[in-house]
């Protein structure tokens, strides 16, 4: 699975002069239809599954992220292009969680009295969130956010809205990490970057991602969301937690996905640049081995070069 960002070209033009990323060199932020470009060349070489990450400028963000449900905000005029350049021929994942629109950076709202992400009244904006963009047509929601009982709460949310065959692929066990920095850059969401810091907001996502030192809370988590009705359980970052993936793959019947994350493809992307390893064989070694460890699906900044080589290897 091929991740996208994609922003406004209207609303922040001065991106088209450099739309690449510092942190993570061979990735850029693209436009709708720069997104539905780079789709047609991953669907060439066999890529069919995207989910694209829309970068909010920040007038648009506000402290209840209000914008993540604008049935023309830009993830939904995103998916719609996808769809409507390919139909059935692409699988299009969301994000839901409200980082990308929210002033404080935060996957969900923020208590203003108390500095503390509010649970409920976050999963309430978040099955909003997840309606438009199946209105929008998009296959499968993905919430990234963490909030407790988000999964039960947005599969009813979809069904009462008549979208009972959209999917959700849950980001089940998704670490409080260091290696999401490189994705923040891109999409300029890190806590707290856009609130003027007059208010007290958490500076970091540990009370509602997971503590990189606790493997059976993924348990919990997955017990959770297959009660609450996934229909996909990813384990994120990648590569420092095959233990975990592999947990997940012996514990459910359901697909276990793989994120690959930002981080992690600097780190190897440097290390390319450098001249220090051969790309090729590790990226292909590194995917190979999230397959050995049980992942069914890989989400990987790599996919289109990744499905290149394998294709070239095979001719
Ligand atoms: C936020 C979100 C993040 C990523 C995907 N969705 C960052 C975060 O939780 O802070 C990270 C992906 C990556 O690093 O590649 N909802």
């Amino acid at each position: 699975m091929y991740p996208l960002f994609v922003y406004d070209d209207a609303l922040e033009p001065g991106i088209a002069l450099n739309p690449s990323i510092a942190s993570m060199p061979g990735c850029n932020r693209l436009t709708v239809e720069g997104v539905v470009r780079e789709a047609g060349e991953a669907l060439d070489v066999g890529v069919h599954q995207f989910v694209c990450f829309p970068k909010t400028p920040d007038v648009l963000k506000t402290r209840l992220g209000e914008e993540s449900a604008n049935p023309n905000g830009l993830a939904q005029r995103c998916i719609r292009a996808l769809k409507e350049a390919y139909g059935d021929a692409v699988y299009v994942y969301t994000d839901v969680a409200l980082d990308p629109y929210s002033t404080d950076g935060h996957d969900g709202i923020v208590d203003d009295a108390r500095g503390v992400v509010m649970n409920d009244e976050t999963v309430a904006m978040l099955c909003a969130q997840a309606v438009s963009q199946a209105e929008a047509g998009c296959d499968c929601v993905a919430p990234s956010d963490m909030m407790d009982g988000r999964v039960g709460a947005i599969r009813g949310a979809l069904d009462a809205a008549g979208f009972h065959h959209v999917g959700i692929m849950s980001y089940c066990a998704k670490y409080a990490s260091a290696f999401y920095g490189p994705f923040r850059d891109a999409l300029d969401s890190a806590p707290a970057s856009a609130n003027g810091v007059v208010r007290a907001v958490p500076r970091d996502k540990r009370t509602y991602q997971m503590d990189p030192a606790n493997a059976r809370e993924a348990l919990r988590e997955l017990r959770l969301d297959e009660a609450e009705g996934a229909d996909v359980v990813m384990v994120k970052p990648g590569m420092p937690y095959l233990d975990v993936i592999r947990m997940l793959r012996e514990n459910t019947a359901l697909p276990v996905a793989a994120y690959h994350v930002s981080g992690e493809y600097a780190m190897l992307k440097a290390a390319a640049n450098q001249g220090w390893i051969d790309e090729k064989a590790v990226v292909l070694e590194a995917l190979t081995c999230f397959k050995r460890a049980g992942a069914d699906i890989i989400l990987t900044y790599y996919a289109k070069e990744a499905a290149t080589w394998l294709r070239d290897m095979q001719t």
